[in-house]
């Protein structure tokens, strides 16, 4: 629609959380920092929460895009899978193959690949995303999932992503002992006013646009106002913009069309 108007290559804010276009604001750099310390000094349970559209996923994409070769990992996206869909999930996930769909059966596979990499000294990750939706039964079998502890090393890293309900669910009575097995914790906030501008910014250019699209006087302020600062809302409302600026046949986005969009966004 509005790519050739603009100078685009491909559409700046679509809501996919393609890594690609990672915008390392204060926050976003510490929970990949965070990530990537607790994998690395194989701290057993790591924890990442934040709103819905806070930039999750697209960390932990980006974090995957940062493990090498000595790494073995597992992203699980999809919530609501009973505890047997998830571990035939994880498993395939590894590119295992158990002889039988029988829990017994997988969770022996997982068992031996897991001590198989652990000669080889990988390290192996689990993303278990979305996970306020698991239900604390299969939260605790998870738990047993990656307790063939030896006495030094984890088995597995096992990153629990999820909304703040997550932290809520954790604090469970019937999960005190995989709670106390969480060795990084960390919540995504939204990103502040003076970032709201160079995240725009950064979007843009990665889709292409050279030049520069211009915003006008008090644009930023009402995206960050409107959005709350979450990545999610700023790119639904900057997406609204651009298409009906292009629609007035406007190169720069004005505080007008900005008001408009939310209008049209509160509406449906
Ligand atoms: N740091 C960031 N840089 C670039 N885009 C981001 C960032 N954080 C979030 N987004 C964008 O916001 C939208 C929602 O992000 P997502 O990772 O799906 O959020 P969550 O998993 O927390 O719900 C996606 O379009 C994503 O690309
Ligand atoms: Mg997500």
């Amino acid at each position: 629609m509005y790519l050739d108007f603009f100078g685009l290559r491909e559409y700046p804010f679509n809501v996919t959380s393609d890594p690609s276009f990672l915008y390392l604001s204060e926050q976003h750099r510490e929970a990949l920092a965070y990530l990537q310390y607790g994998i690395e000094a194989r701290k057993g349970f790591l924890e990442i929460t934040g709103e819905i559209g806070a930039g999750k996923t697209t960390v932990c994409k980006a974090l995957l895009a940062k493990l090498d070769g000595s790494f073995r990992s597992a992203f699980i996206l999809h919530s609501d899978l009973s505890e047997l869909q998830l571990i035939e999930a994880i498993l395939e996930d590894f590119g295992l193959n158990p002889p039988r769909r029988s829990k017994i059966a997988m969770i022996r596979e997982l068992n031996r690949f897991l001590l198989e990499e652990l000669k080889h000294h990988t390290n192996v990750v689990l993303i278990l995303d979305e996970a306020q939706t698991l239900k604390i039964k299969t939260l605790e079998t998870i738990r047993l999932l990656s307790n063939l502890e030896t006495d030094k090393e984890k088995l597995m890293q096992i990153v629990l992503v999820g909304q703040p309900e997550l932290r809520k669910k954790l604090a469970s009575p019937k999960l005190t002992q995989l709670r106390q097995r969480i060795g990084v914790r960390y919540h995504i906030n939204s990103l502040p006013a003076d970032e709201v501008e160079k995240y725009i910014h950064h979007r843009l250019r990665v889709a292409g646009c050279r030049t520069g699209i211009e915003f006008g006087e008090g644009c930023y302020q009402r995206i960050h106002h409107y959005s709350g600062g979450v990545p999610r809302l700023i790119n639904l409302l900057c997406d609204r913009a651009l298409l009906a600026s292009f629609v007035k046949g406007c190169h720069t986005i004005e505080l007008d069309v900005i008001e408009r969009s939310v209008n049209e966004i509160e509406g449906e």
